[in-house]
């Protein structure tokens, strides 16, 4: 099972804390029956260098990997990319791509979205070959006019929904139809720590098999495996 979105590197971001916390979000991420964990650390490209940005990351997967034993998933190493303005046109960016893949994921922006960020975003994958998956979809319902989801799923992206989509009430609707109508290509816990964000996959997981099916659930993991498989490099 791949959870293509997680903030476990420790000191990053507003995610783990401690290498201990680290540690144990790993290993609560392999008992959810998680194989493949990508970290997505925030990057911000008005304050920070990619550059800077993949010191610090190295500087965290150093303290954690002396830690690393057969009881975590295998760690994939990316992030978890907000939109700016003019991202399509520097060149650092294909270094944030998640590793061995052509795949960058991509936050959007938390306000009313416009054709031209559609447009920046399109220039991005084209000028380097990148495809984008759009992280947590559902999360941004609250703030769209009426009728942007629409718009937002004829963009040639890949959507990300994160577990907890599935468990609340506000996104569930969305992420439901998001399975029936194939337009969910990758989960992820986005998980920040051990207490209020955690590893989550095995709720969700519950709630698929509960109000779809075991087999829907399985079709999407599989799914959204082999298509990752697809864009490694
Ligand atoms: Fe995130």
């Amino acid at each position: 099972m791949l959870d293509i979105h997680s903030h476990f590197l420790p000191k990053m971001d507003d995610g783990s804390k401690s290498t201990e916390m680290s540690m144990e979000m790993l290993r609560t991420s392999r008992k959810q029956g998680v194989t493949t964990i990508v970290s997505t650390s925030h990057f911000y490209g008005d304050n920070e260098s990619p550059e800077h940005f993949l010191k610090r990351r190295a500087h965290a997967v150093e303290k954690i990997t002396p830690l690393l034993t057969d009881e975590e998933p295998e760690i994939l190493l990316g992030a978890e990319v907000l939109y700016f303005p003019g991202m399509s046109h520097s060149e650092s960016i294909p270094k944030l791509a998640i590793q061995g893949t052509d795949l960058i994921l991509i936050e959007m922006p938390f306000i009313t979205w416009s054709d031209r960020i559609f447009d920046e975003l399109i220039t991005l994958q084209y000028n380097f070959q990148l495809h984008i998956i759009l992280a947590h979809v559902e999360r941004y319902q609250a703030i769209q006019k009426r009728g942007i989801y629409e718009r937002l799923f004829e963009q040639p992206f890949y959507f990300q929904c994160n577990a907890e989509a599935f468990t609340a009430r506000r996104s569930r609707k969305l992420a439901m139809h998001m399975i029936d109508n194939r337009m969910l290509h990758f989960l992820g816990t986005d998980c920040h720590n051990t207490d209020h964000r955690p590893p989550n996959m095995e709720e969700a997981k519950k709630v698929v098999e509960k109000k779809l099916s075991p087999n829907e659930w399985l079709r999407l993991m599989q799914n959204s495996e082999a298509l990752f498989e697809k864009h490694k490099l």
